[in-house]
Formats: C-alpha cells, sequence, structure tokens
C-alpha cells in the first residue's frame, strides 16, 4: 500500500487488508510506504488512527518508511492510491514486470468512476471518513481475489 506521506492513507489501507487477512487466516505480507521521506519513522496521523479505532482497526504501531525499488522483489502486488503516487512508483521500475504489479486501489472497485484516494492530510475529518470507507471497499474486493488466488 502506498501513499505519499506513509501517515494518513497507505496505513489505513495496510491495517484494513492486515485485518482481512488474519480473520481469513491467509498468510499474506501485507505492508505499506511513501513515495516521500517526510515521515520515516513517524507514527500514523492521529486523525487517521482514531478514525481506524473507532471501526475496529489498529494501526498505531506502524511506523512510516519510503518507497524503494527491493520493494518490487517482495511483493506481488502494489497499489498506489493517487496518480501521482502511480507516477512516481512505476518511474522507479526497472523494468515491465516491476511497472505491472502497480495499481491504483480504487481500480479493483467495479464501476469505480472516482478513481483516487484523496489525501485527507489537509482536510477536515469528514475526509478522513471519506477515505476509510473508499479503503474499506478496495480491501474488501483484494480480500476476495486473495481467496479466490
Ligand atoms: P498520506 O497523506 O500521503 O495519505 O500519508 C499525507 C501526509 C503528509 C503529507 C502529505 C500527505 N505532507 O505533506 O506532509
Amino acid at each position: 500500500m502506498v501513499c505519499l506521506g506513509n501517515i494518513c492513507r497507505s496505513p489505513l489501507a495496510d491495517g484494513l487488508l492486515r485485518d482481512k487477512v488474519l480473520q481469513n487466516k491467509l498468510a499474506v505480507n501485507v505492508d505499506s510506504a511513501g513515495t516521500a521521506n517526510y515521515h520515516t519513522g513517524g507514527a500514523p496521523d492521529l486523525r487517521m488512527t482514531q478514525t481506524a479505532q473507532n471501526n475496529g482497526i489498529d494501526i498505531s504501531g506502524l511506523r512510516a518508511r519510503q518507497f524503494e525499488v527491493s520493494d518490487f522483489d517482495k511483493f506481488d502486488w502494489i497499489y498506489v492510491m493517487d496518480q501521482s503516487n502511480f507516477t512516481n512508483v512505476t518511474g522507479m521500475a526497472r523494468h515491465e514486470m516491476d511497472a505491472k504489479k502497480v495499481k491504483l486501489i480504487l481500480s479493483e472497485l467495479e464501476g469505480s468512476s472516482d478513481l483516487e484516494v484523496p489525501d485527507p492530510y489537509y482536510g477536515e475529518q469528514d475526509g478522513f471518513d471519506r477515505v476509510y470507507e473508499m479503503l474499506d471497499q478496495a480491501t474488501e474486493q483484494i480480500l476476495i481475489k486473495l481467496l479466490n488466488d
């Protein structure tokens, strides 16, 4: 799961998928990273941690890190939150096989016209709630794919 800062959207996507994978007893490695390094080592934004907590998801233990080229070797699927993340991550791809792993996370939702998970960082609480709804639905679809794998 990749966003810009790795303190709002991608930690939540990470926590949601981790929770679904655990509940379904799947052996899948879930992680998250940011394309930027501004928050490396930092905890998720408190507003996101609380939004997750209100829904029974604990992301307080996650720490931000920057996406690196070796992530292409460690993960089969790399989900990005917006077009800018897509450009940055595919820009680090060494070859077509790396680039093919990168997908906009909302492309997992049938008929999604709203393909970006908006950055809630500079907004209000409703933005965090909206991100929660989007990522809960998208990670549910990813779980279904994993269960059918
Ligand atoms: P995220 O949100 O990419 O969802 O983690 C942001 C967090 C921090 C900043 C931007 C976006 N920032 O500019 O510090």
